[in-house]
């Protein structure tokens, strides 16, 4: 600390008071740490609950909490525990895989290894709690899944979660949250009838854009959540999701209101509908009749397809 800083009580809770009504809600210390320096044991020694067989608090919740018209999903022969995981057992992967310390492409082929491996979403989320790959973990408090039920007929991925979703473990469930459930009501839909995931699934700290990197590493688990979830149609909310999951680099004002196809590993061709983030909308509010207009077309074709 500075001669200026704090020292009594009263004044630091002053600072911290501040501090919180500008919005800080992350603890950074004054250098900046080189955590692709440290050695490679320290994030698992720094995160035990990751290690844990167990889901992260209310994440089995979501995914059990339906009313599935489809057989809810039953994972017959769960794959052992994946503590410590590395490559060292997975055909043609890198020799090790240790957190964050080797190029990203071999973390990026290890992520394609396991998401290929998974054949079902309790794998799946077992494999990535499991995966020390993506930097972003070593700063999230938790696997930030997937919410709503898996037998849904249309599935929604947004970019990243934020401070609420990663405190509670469940995709969109702060502010823009709220508004995508109203705009999901305004369609006669809720989280029992629709899936939620992100393609990044642990928050970037300070909730700053994931880099491509992070990106890259990510993305074959959202490619395998969509596949397994086999949703009859994919709504990207926001420009990431769409530019990742449609291959394009069109900006999301271009490709909002206008049906693509996401074709999953296995070829399955997904009727796939770019929208504006329910974050936009809150911070620019006059854009969301365009919203309502994408999401009556979303309606129209689950209406369409049976
Ligand atoms: N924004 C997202 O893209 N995902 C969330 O889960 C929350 C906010």
């Amino acid at each position: 600390m500075t001669a200026a800083s704090p020292r009594t009580p009263a004044e630091i809770a002053e600072l911290l008071a501040f501090y919180a009504s500008a919005g800080v809600d992350d603890a950074l210390e004054d250098t900046p740490i080189n955590r692709f320096a440290e050695p490679t044991a320290k994030p698992a020694e720094r995160r035990p609950a990751e290690r844990a067989p167990a889901a992260p608090r209310r994440e089995a919740a979501p995914e059990s909490r339906t009313a599935p018209e489809r057989a809810p999903e039953r994972v017959e022969n769960p794959p052992a525990p994946l503590s410590g995981l590395d490559a060292s057992n997975i055909p043609d992967a890198p020799a090790r895989a240790p957190a964050a310390a080797v190029p990203d492409e071999a973390q990026a082929l290890l992520a394609r290894q396991l998401a290929a491996r998974a054949t079902t979403l309790d794998e799946l989320r077992q494999y990535m709690a499991a995966f020390d790959g993506c930097n972003l973990k070593f700063t999230a408090k938790n696997l930030v899944f997937a919410d709503g039920n898996p037998n849904a007929d249309l599935m929604l991925v947004g970019e990243a979660p934020g401070r609420d979703e990663d405190l509670e473990g469940l995709p969109f469930v702060g502010r823009s949250g709220r508004l995508l459930d109203r705009m999901l009501g305004a369609i006669g839909l809720d989280r029992t009838s629709a899936y939620i995931a992100n393609v990044i699934p642990w928050r970037p700290p300070g909730n700053r854009t994931p880099t491509p990197h992070e990106t890259e590493i990510c993305r074959p688990f959202i490619e395998r959540q969509i596949e397994l979830v086999n949703p009859k149609v994919l709504v990207n909310l926001g420009g990431p999701s769409a530019k990742t999951l449609l291959n394009t680099t069109e900006g999301i004002l271009r490709l909002r209101g206008n049906w693509r196809v996401h074709t999953t590993a296995s070829g399955i061709a997904i009727p796939a509908m770019p929208t504006l983030h329910p974050a936009y909308l809150l911070r620019t509010p006059a854009h969301k009749k365009l919203a309502w207009r994408d999401f009556l077309e979303v309606k129209a074709k689950l209406r369409a397809l049976g």
